[in-house]
């Protein structure tokens, strides 16, 4: 699916609706440190978020009801029951507020679903900022990060989608300027494997590979590792396809895979760079999913 024609075609948002972006998360580099006695491992991941994301749009109900409605390219994919991390943020929120209104909302999903980028978070962290505003019901910070971090690991740090360096399990969170990052051209490319985050920690081998360095871009390239390579190629070979290919594309500062995969990115000094790669990907593998988007700026 081509991203800009989907954005293009959204519909406006209507009198008495609100909109938020559920941008894409990046791990640009992610360690992977020890295996906690939670079955949670203890991570050093440097996160940034990309413009392109999911869109959540909403409208006040009086009744209190809480209903979801689901397009875009990847829509049809997920479940829309109380397992909607939509729904189950939505309903986190009313549970923290006692009494609260309802809400329609309706998700154009952009973002393939499980695929290391952070999709169903962030649209967990839409939904609490879109109800937050559309309720007029601001949570205190300490409140928000107990009912981000009990919705998933990453969902802490969608909230802000800022460049953080993120630790523990995901809620230890340190805003990240990076000279040379904001707006940086960051190419996005699943080759439609859906992995599963549990399955791929499980595979690692429990062996600490070292601390990620708070340093600069050149650093990041050279030192940073995704941890979580190795045994989400092992379930999905076709991630070393993915890099191999990134790898050949003229004017790459780094390619690797985000999260538990499957998805990798590419970052680029200039559009036109990542313009031309983006075109060589979808001539060679057709069915490979290529998006051209941006870092967010803090
Ligand atoms: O927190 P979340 O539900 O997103 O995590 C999904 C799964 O990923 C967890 O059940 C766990 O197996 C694994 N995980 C982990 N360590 C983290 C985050 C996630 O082992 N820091």
């Amino acid at each position: 699916p081509h991203v800009e024609a989907e954005h293009a075609a959204a519909r406006p948002v209507e009198a008495g609706e609100l909109v938020e972006t559920a941008f894409a998360k990046i791990n640009l580099a992610l360690h992977v440190r020890e295996r906690r006695a939670d079955g949670y491992h203890a991570l050093e991941s440097l996160f940034v978020f990309t413009e392109l994301g999911d869109r959540l749009t909403g409208r006040i109900r009086a009744d209190g009801e809480i209903r979801l409605e689901m397009d875009g390219p990847f829509g049809p994919l997920l479940d829309g029951g109380p397992d909607n991390l939509v729904i189950r943020a939505a309903r986190a929120l009313q549970d923290h507020l006692g009494d609260s209104p309802g809400a329609d909302l309706r998700l154009t999903k952009v973002l393939p679903v499980a695929s290391g980028i952070g999709g169903g978070s962030a649209d967990a962290a839409a939904a609490l900022r879109l109800l937050m505003r559309l309720w007029n019901a601001p949570v205190a910070p300490q409140l928000l990060e107990r009912i981000t971090l009990s919705l998933g690991s990453d969902v802490p740090a969608c909230i802000g989608s800022i460049p953080q360096m993120v630790r523990g399990r995901g809620e230890i969170l340190q805003p990240q300027a990076m000279e040379g990052l904001s707006a940086m051209p960051i190419l996005l490319v699943n080759p439609g494997v859906a992995l599963s985050t549990a399955q791929v920690f499980g595979g690692w081998d429990r062996r600490d590979r070292g601390p990620l360095a708070a340093g600069g871009l050149e650093q990041l390239i050279s030192d940073g590792r995704n941890d979580l390579e190795p045994p989400a190629m092992a379930a999905a070979p076709v991630i070393a396809d993915v890099l191999a290919a990134l790898k050949t594309c003229a004017g790459l500062r780094l390619a690797r895979m985000s999260g538990s995969g499957a998805t990798c990115f590419a970052l680029f000094d200039t559009d036109r760079q990542m313009a031309e790669a983006a075109a060589a990907l979808r001539a060679a593998r057709n069915g490979w999913w290529v998006a051209e988007t941006r870092i967010r700026a803090a």
